[in-house]
């Protein structure tokens, strides 16, 4: 098998949609026989509980295998889901910038661990709101990023800055890091703020953002509460629907790139 493509999911603000982007695109691309691996590297552990799953303390996780002490092949856990796995999170990731301040070479952490993965097609990496040395660990092992903005007030708050970064690591460490796509998540159409935000954005950004928007629907928040990403919560629901195809422009952006 091929390397896989690895997706940092990523946005400094919070809120953004980052978690439900990374669970419910990993999720529709594994229901097309795709295997992915969700890496939490969110202290949060958003996604791990998102998937019904526990955040870990003091075991196997993101943390430990970052830290170089556990092999990440043998602490990844199965979602129940085919073909779908995760590599939860920590509670002990709120340490890292600080226990990694003065370590050399410490960007490449993640990096040097996924080189031992050989047996998935796409791999994401669900990013916390900072520039610290969690996100950089995961634009230094990323092939693509992917940039979740809201359709809401504020939206590029901190997308310039997270610009800047990806700029600043494909200098120094990775330079064929790509951005594969912006996407607009918990549009309202009932809102003008939302409709000017898809604007803005889309000049902004230029064919650069996603042609799938994603709406607002209840159904995507109440489905962490059930372990379950949407998809397998209501399959019918808009939210699910969106998320469906937005992993089929993924696929198509994929083809393109293959066949330049
Ligand atoms: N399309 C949507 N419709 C309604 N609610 C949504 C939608 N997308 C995300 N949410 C909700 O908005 C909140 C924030 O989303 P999410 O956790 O994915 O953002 P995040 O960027 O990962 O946040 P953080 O920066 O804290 O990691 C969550 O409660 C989520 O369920
Ligand atoms: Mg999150």
């Amino acid at each position: 098998m091929s390397k896989p493509t690895i997706f940092a999911v990523s946005n400094q603000k919070g809120g953004v949609g980052k978690t439900t982007t990374v669970v419910n695109l990993a999720t529709a691309l594994s229901a097309l026989r795709k295997k992915i691996l969700i890496i939490d590297l969110d202290p949060q552990g958003n996604a791990t509980t998102s998937l019904g799953l526990k955040r870990q303390m003091g075991g196997k996780s993101s943390y430990s295998v970052l830290m170089g002490r556990h092999k990440i092949q043998e602490s990844l856990l199965d979602t129940g889901i085919p073909y779908l796995y995760i590599l939860p999170a920590s509670q002990e990731l709120l340490g890292v910038d600080l226990e990694l301040a003065t370590v050399d070479g410490c960007q490449f952490f993640l990096k040097k661990a996924l080189a031992e993965l050989n047996d998935f097609d796409y791999i994401f990496l669900d990013c916390p709101p900072a520039v610290g040395m969690l996100t950089m660990n995961a634009l230094v092992s990323a092939t693509d990023v992917i940039i979740p903005i809201q359709c809401e007030y504020l939206a590029l708050e901190g997308v310039a800055d997270l610009l800047k970064t990806i700029e600043k690591v494909k200098k120094n460490f990775n330079p064929d890091l790509k951005i594969k796509g912006i996407c607009l998540t918990m549009y309202d159409a009932r809102s003008n703020l939302s409709k000017s935000v898809v604007q803005d954005v889309r000049s902004y950004f230029g064919s650069l953002v996603f042609d799938t928007i994603v709406p607002r629907n209840v159904r995507i928040p109440e489905a962490p509460s059930h372990g379950k990403p949407v998809m397998l919560y209501d399959f019918k629901s808009v939210g699910a629907q969106r998320y469906v195809m937005l992993a089929k422009e993924v696929l198509n952006r994929e083809k393109e790139v293959q066949n330049g």
